[in-house]
């Protein structure tokens, strides 16, 4: 469904997908303050949560509420940019989730490559004609993308999907300068683990690097805005990368299996 609000012909867009929550919602609320964008356009699948969202910004918003891997929801989004004749300034693909079992455990293994990969893909194209020059995507990787992770091996590969890919189309849009930015975050405090049952304080280790979702929103726009196409935020989360450079991934996936970490 669709709630509309317009600022009129030709008004600077962004477009949030994963508005609904964690750091989908940040971004939302740090974009408010933005005087480049007329008007934020919120999707995710719940509604309330959007409108809410919507009601507490100053910026016009409008809701599109939705599945991301749903066609038709896609269709409509496309419909919408057209009739309103509007220059998106920023596109934001955040909405994604993992699951943390062996291959073999997951009946959602599919359904995690359609939201983190194959949506995001979809959603980028269609928006990439409507894009103004100078404009910006900044999509939602994870540290887990930077190495084959044990018992989360389609997550971990469908965030090096977007690592890679957005580096790649980040020096394809130079002539264009749109910036695209993968954020690789370690684990955050928001939904995302909640729907996991996992309490990421519990583990000693993984406590060490947790985020804080504020900061990472604040430091992807500020690396989106110096045409950087990664942003790391925490100091774990780069020691993390560099061991990645480093170690062979076997003796890794090794010490993970062994470790049960
Ligand atoms: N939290 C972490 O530790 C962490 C770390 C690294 C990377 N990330 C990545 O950061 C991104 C955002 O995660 P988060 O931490 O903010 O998690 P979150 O709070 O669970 O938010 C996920 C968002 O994605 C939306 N979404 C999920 N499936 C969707 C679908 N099929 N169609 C439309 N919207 C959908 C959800 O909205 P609805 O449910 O309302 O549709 C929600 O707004 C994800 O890509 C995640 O992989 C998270």
């Amino acid at each position: 469904m669709t709630v509309a609000v317009s600022s009129g012909k030709n008004a600077r867009i962004a477009i949030i997908s994963g508005a609904s929550s964690g750091i989908g919602r940040q971004f939302a609320i740090d974009l408010d303050g933005d005087v480049r964008l007329d008007e934020i356009w919120l999707c995710a699948r719940r509604e309330e949560r959007l409108q809410e969202l919507a009601a507490s910004l100053r910026k016009p918003a409008r809701v599109l509420a939705g599945d991301i891997t749903d066609k038709k929801w896609r269709d409509r989004l496309l419909l919408e940019i057209k009739d309103s004749e509007c220059q998106i300034h920023t596109l934001i693909n955040s909405a994604g989730f993992g699951k943390f079992e062996a291959f073999c455990d997951l009946d959602c293994n599919e359904r995690m490559v359609e939201v983190n990969c194959q949506a995001l893909t979809a959603l980028t194209s269609l928006c990439l004609p409507y894009m103004q020059n100078g404009g910006r995507i900044i999509n939602m990787a994870s540290v887990a993308g930077f190495m084959p992770q044990y018992k989360a091996a389609v997550y971990a590969a469908s965030k090096a999907y977007v690592i890679s890919f957005s580096r790649a189309l980040h020096q394809e849009l130079k002539e264009r300068d749109i910036t695209v930015t993968a954020v690789c975050p370690n684990p955050m405090k928001t939904e995302f683990f909640e729907a996991n049952g996992i309490e990421i304080d519990a583990n000693p280790i993984k406590k060490i690097g947790i985020e804080d979702v504020e900061k990472v929103a604040a430091k992807a726009l500020k690396r989106s805005d110096k045409g950087k196409d990664m942003s790391v935020c925490n100091l774990p989360a780069k020691i993390l990368r560099v061991i990645s450079r480093i170690l062979p991934h076997r003796l890794v996936l090794w010490f993970e299996r062994k470790s049960g970490f």
